[in-house]
């Protein structure tokens, strides 16, 4: 009896669903499309900038106090709907045994990349743990945002709103590249190579992967995120037969055992406008759609029984302000005041953007994204 009573309520973790980004991601009513931006918090900012001058990209992932703060102060600073925590896609490789670094200027370097069938066999599955740091993270973030936002101040929100918090993970294809190809790819010819090898390569580390991506993402929600983004950032180089036949139930199987965690999943690709109605087979609640699909026919080809995320191109950042506005209106047009819209860029915010101009969207669509 008392351990009954003593074990969490399986609907503990389901979202209360109090910030109008959640509700948006399960398509309930909103006062206002709710905004957030892909790498709110990174080079372009000079906030990040001092940071970083201090510390590396790892150490700041890894070290709970500065990770929170970078958050923290990227989504007050824009006035966003929601924090996306501070980390980064290729965390997990360490617990798995793969040695990475970032190198300047050249992105993430894995420098032994999986190539056969005994590396994928000697990766470790049962570290997950060891990522503790960004459940760290994502506890102070929360306890920053859990209060109301006030009707004023630097985030303030007239309807007291309260901003979501997004922990991330990569999904298995992507990361799967990063393992083999060891950098970022053109072709991705290494990885496809695997992907098409019929010794049991392709299965496993899928398989491998799922399980650390399931215990991560678990840690970040018991710390407190309300929803959980799965990064497919190269899904777009593959066909719609080889998603399909490679990485469709790996990736459905991931973003349901997510869903099990009980919060909402977002599955984000770029390039993908062919590819969204076999990702919508996943299962996830909203679907990351990039700046090359129109937001209303992108939508309108996974049904408007998801909700969706996007889907400004980051460049238009650079725009003169008239042009700029008109296309973030242009999105918000083609969104159609249909509930299940949450703004953002169609990818992330490059090194070099106007910060002023991203605050200034946020502005407009506080404006003009009333439902
Ligand atoms: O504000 C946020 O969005 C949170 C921070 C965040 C980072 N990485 C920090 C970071 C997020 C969400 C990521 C995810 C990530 N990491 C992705 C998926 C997102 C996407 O763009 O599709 C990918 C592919 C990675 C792997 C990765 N990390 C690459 C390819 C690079 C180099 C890219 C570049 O711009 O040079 C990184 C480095 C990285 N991760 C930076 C940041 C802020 C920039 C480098 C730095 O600060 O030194």
């Amino acid at each position: 009896m008392q351990e009954t009573t003593q074990q969490a309520a399986p609907n503990s973790l389901v979202p209360t669903a109090s910030s109008r980004f959640v509700r948006a991601c399960l398509r309930q009513p909103v006062d206002r499309t709710p905004v957030w931006f892909l790498r709110q918090a990174g080079r372009y900012m000079p906030e990040y900038m001092a940071v970083r001058k201090h510390h590396s990209l790892l150490d700041i992932c890894r070290t709970p106090e500065i990770a929170a703060e970078v958050t923290i102060t990227a989504a007050e600073r824009l006035g966003v709907d929601a924090a996306i925590i501070f980390a980064d896609l290729l965390l997990p490789f360490t617990p798995m045994g793969l040695d990475f670094e970032f190198v300047n200027g050249e992105g993430p370097v894995v420098h032994q990349p999986i190539r056969t069938l005994e590396q994928i066999q000697a990766l470790r599955t049962d570290r997950a743990d060891e990522l503790s740091y960004v459940a760290r993270a994502i506890e102070k973030v929360v306890a920053h945002f859990k209060a109301p936002r006030s009707p004023e101040g630097p985030n303030s929100d007239p309807a007291g709103d309260q901003l979501g918090i997004i922990g991330f993970i990569g999904a298995p294809f992507t990361l799967a590249s990063y393992m083999i190809e060891g950098s970022g790819s053109r072709n991705y010819i290494e990885a496809k190579k695997l992907m098409y090898s019929q010794d049991g390569s392709w299965p496993l580390l899928m398989e491998k992967l799922i399980t650390v991506l399931v215990a991560y993402a678990a840690q970040q929600v018991e710390a407190g995120a309300d929803v959980i983004q799965i990064f497919d950032s190269w899904a777009g180089a593959l066909s719609v037969s080889d998603y399909r036949q490679y990485c469709l139930a790996p990736t459905t199987e991931l973003v349901q055992r997510v869903q099990a965690l009980g919060v909402p999943v977002i599955y984000f690709g770029v390039d993908t406008a062919s590819l969204l109605p076999t990702m919508k087979e996943t299962g996830a609640d909203v679907l990351g759609l990039d700046w090359r699909v129109p937001l209303d026919v992108g939508w309108q080809s996974i049904g408007h029984t998801r909700a969706v995320q996007g889907n400004l191109d980051p460049i238009t950042l650079f725009a003169p302000q008239d042009v700029l506005k008109a296309r973030v209106l242009e999105v918000l047009k083609a969104a159609d005041k249909r509930t299940g819209h949450i703004f953002n860029l169609g990818h992330g915010i490059v090194p070099g953007t106007p910060v002023d101009n991203v605050i200034q969207v946020v502005k407009w669509i506080k404006e003009y994204g009333n439902l």
